[in-house]
């Protein structure tokens, strides 16, 4: 790809109503689910960023059936459990460790052999983590330095049913163990300490299988699933992402004189962390009209611009908003006060170091920030000064980020890279220059 610089300036109020793209971690599910079910899933708002894309290609290339039959409407006819094909050359994940993290357990409980590949940023991720369960499950990494991508993965041939405790909080290990343990003869368990997101869950059952979850300890879930279900495909609406809303909602509330409507946002609980702590922070953010839309309830975001004030933010609610860091990071610089953000540490393999990337994206824009620890404390004032040409090190995320602190700020903010931001937002300059954003 071409790098793509791109500008952000202060500008009039943000007005009018906007839809954000289709969840990209829902659209990722549909496509492998779909893929493992028989007969044909048809998906509405699919998300159509290079990250579903990719999962799309790596689900045709495993021998599902996969095809575009509209605008966000596409359909999938699946090959069953277990049933993937030997793909003929890598598979290649560009950007996204999601559907290269959920296709590895897909793949895991099927008797082939495929080759993982990925881009810089997802061929600098730990993979070691997700190898640990699929290795007991009855996989086998043929070759990988270091645990890192490209790998090369033989699935079970006869696989095992696990019990796994993930180490860390993560929706894309549980959900690799499970995808994994759909083969498996008998009972999957995963027992996660802090319940993450939920969808793979929630689209199991969706599709027939037996799963059953109990809340443990104060704050986790146990998950039992029984292996060799016969998955019937269903009809999948995805609903907006609420990590790509987060995005226009931030630069709503610190744009001054802005008042703007985000259509149909996923309120799932285990994503909503960020609207819970902008709440504390005082903004005024009213979710309208909560209906139920494809399993997931939705709501129509209202925001206006206001003053914000400085918070903590526990660890604790890093699960439900582990991609939303660096633009609450951006609403922080426009807080009074100074804001402290706990337990970050998983920031720091994501698509960039993004705990690093979100400090010196504030810092080169006037912002005092201070990493500690695991922790990232932000000085906010009214109105950051700005002026800063922000690294985006291949992260959609910082790169959004980096804009929406610039719709806000004294001086302008350039980005070196936009081009990213296409895999998992595609159309945002469009949507933020609709909504009244100088952005070039
Ligand atoms: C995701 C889980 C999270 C998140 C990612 C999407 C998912 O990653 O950061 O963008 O769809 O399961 P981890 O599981 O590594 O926390």
């Amino acid at each position: 790809m071409h790098p793509i610089p791109l500008t952000a300036r202060r500008n009039g109020p943000l007005t009018g109503r906007a839809r954000v793209p289709g969840d990209k971690s829902v659209s990722i599910r549909a496509l492998i689910l779909g893929a493992l079910a028989v007969g044909e899933t048809r998906i509405g708002g699919m998300l159509e960023g290079e990250d579903a894309l990719n999962t799309a290609k790596a689900m045709q290339a495993l021998g599902a059936h996969v095809a575009r039959s509209g605008e966000q409407q596409w359909t999938i006819r699946g090959v069953g459990v277990g049933g993937f094909a030997e793909p003929k050359q890598p598979l290649d994940f560009g950007n996204s460790g999601t559907g290269c993290r959920l296709a590895l357990g897909a793949v895991a409980g099927c008797p082939i052999t495929a080759t993982f590949d990925g881009d810089a940023s997802l061929r600098g991720r730990p993979m070691r983590r997700i190898l640990d369960p699929l290795e007991r499950i009855g996989a086998r990494t043929l070759a990988s330095s270091d645990g890192r991508l490209p790998l090369t993965l033989a699935g079970a041939r006869d696989p095992i049913p696990i019990v796994f405790r993930p180490p860390v909080p993560s929706a894309q290990l549980k959900s690799a163990t499970l995808l994994a343990g759909l083969s498996a003869p008998g009972e999957t368990t995963v027992i996660e300490a802090q319940a993450t997101r939920d969808h793979t869950e929630k689209m199991l059952r969706h599709f027939g299988a037996d799963l059953r979850v109990e809340p443990f300890e104060e704050n986790g879930r146990c998950i039992r699933l029984a292996g060799q279900p016969e998955l019937a495909p269903q009809p999948i609406a995805v609903p907006a992402d609420p990590s790509s809303s987060a995005f226009p909602l931030v630069a709503a509330l610190l744009v001054p004189g802005s008042d703007v409507i985000l259509e149909s946002v996923m309120m799932n609980p285990l994503r909503t962390g960020l609207l819970t702590t902008l709440g504390e922070m005082g903004a005024r953010i009213e979710a309208l009209d909560r209906r139920m839309e494809g399993g997931e309830e939705v709501a129509d975001l209202r925001v206006r611009a206001g003053a914000l004030r400085a918070v903590e933010v526990p660890a604790s609610r890093a699960p439900s908003m582990i991609d939303e860091y660096p633009i609450l990071a951006v609403a922080a610089a426009y807080a009074e006060g100074v804001t402290a953000i706990r337990g970050l540490k998983e920031l720091r393999v994501k698509e960039s170091d993004r705990l690093a990337a979100t400090a010196a994206l504030l810092r080169g824009n006037g912002i005092k920030v201070e990493i500690a620890g695991d922790d990232l404390i932000v000085e906010g004032r009214d109105r950051p000064a700005g002026g800063g040409l922000v690294a985006t090190h291949m992260d959609h995320r910082i790169a959004m980020a980096a804009l929406v602190l610039g719709f806000g700020s004294e001086r302008e903010v350039r980005i070196d890279d936009g081009s990213f931001i296409a895999t998992s937002f595609p159309g945002f300059v469009e949507l933020m220059r609709a909504l009244g954003a100088d952005l070039s």
